[in-house]
């Protein structure tokens, strides 16, 4: 079973944004899976899948924001910022290993993800439809 679902109430009409996030969302649940198979390299790679993911797709989401002429995109840009800073920092905890479990960093991500998504997100929705 999929340890987070993919609802429609995240999407935000816009189909290459849309796609970006299911994609985060399933390196999110691989990283689940993983944990039950204990092996600790490949959840290493799963985050640093997720940083390379995440940083295309801000890069993007930055870009439209520009395009579709959001006015609080300066603000979410440094969010991105800081989302990717989360990110590496929990790397670096994993590989310094022994302090982090799989399952906390497990919950960490969907956090990261949810919160994201579902709150910040839909802020711009609005102006990707108007
Ligand atoms: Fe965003
Ligand atoms: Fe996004």
């Amino acid at each position: 079973m999929a340890f987070l679902s993919w609802h429609d109430r995240y999407r935000l009409g816009h189909a290459e944004l849309d796609a970006q996030h299911l994609k985060l969302f399933e390196l999110v649940n691989h990283f689940d899976d993983v944990i039950e198979m204990d092996m600790p390299a490949e959840l290493g790679r799963i985050v640093d899948d997720l940083i390379a993911g995440a940083t295309e797709h801000f890069r993007f989401e930055e870009a439209v924001m520009e395009q579709i002429g959001f006015p609080d995109r300066s603000g979410h840009c440094r969010m991105h910022e800081e989302l990717i800073g989360q990110l590496r920092q929990t790397r670096t905890k994993m590989k310094a290993g022994g302090h982090v479990s799989a399952k906390s960093v497990a919950m960490f991500l969907v956090d990261w993800l949810t919160y994201h998504i579902l709150r910040e997100d839909t802020e711009f929705k609005a102006y990707l439809q108007g």
